[in-house]
């Protein structure tokens, strides 16, 4: 008897568990790798991971943009002009960077947003 009402006990927990979508969830099922010790940059990659950057973006591999490894090797360093230039693209999307496929808008991130994004981004290497 007490098997059973340590076994229900246990079966709500895992289902009650589940379903409060911890950042646990989001971060398994990201390509990302799991650590990421600046702090700024661990926004960044949550942000990311919220909005649809992934489907277009990879880590180390090309996709339908570059990968963002390639695009921190670019820029090597982040500065003003470095940042501010990945801030508009984020916002404003375009293409003419790496070719001829465009990179949609997206007008709702905020800067701060976007700049964390851009720390993320920068934290990856090949
Ligand atoms: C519809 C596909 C798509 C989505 C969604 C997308 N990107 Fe891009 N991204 C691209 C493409 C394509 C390029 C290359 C554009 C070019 O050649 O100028 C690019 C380029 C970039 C660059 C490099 C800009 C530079 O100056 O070299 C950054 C940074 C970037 N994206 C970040 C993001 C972030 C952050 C998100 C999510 C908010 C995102 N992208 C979502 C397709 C996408």
């Amino acid at each position: 008897m007490k098997t059973i009402t340590f076994l229900f006990f246990v079966i709500c927990l895992i289902s009650c568990g589940g379903n409060s979508g911890n950042d646990t969830t989001s971060t398994n099922t990201s390509p990302a790798k799991p650590e990421v010790k600046d702090p700024e940059a661990a926004k960044g990659l949550e942000l990311i991971t919220k909005s649809d950057c992934f489907t277009c973006h990879k880590l180390t591999e090309a996709s339908v943009g570059p990968s963002y490894a390639l695009v921190a090797a670019k820029y090597k360093t982040i500065n003003e002009a470095n940042m501010d230039s990945m801030v508009m693209q984020i916002n404003k999307g375009g293409k003419g960077r790496w070719g001829n496929v465009p990179m949609t808008a997206h007008p709702a991130i905020s800067k701060e947003d976007a700049q964390s994004m851009v720390h993320y981004i920068m934290s990856i290497k090949q």
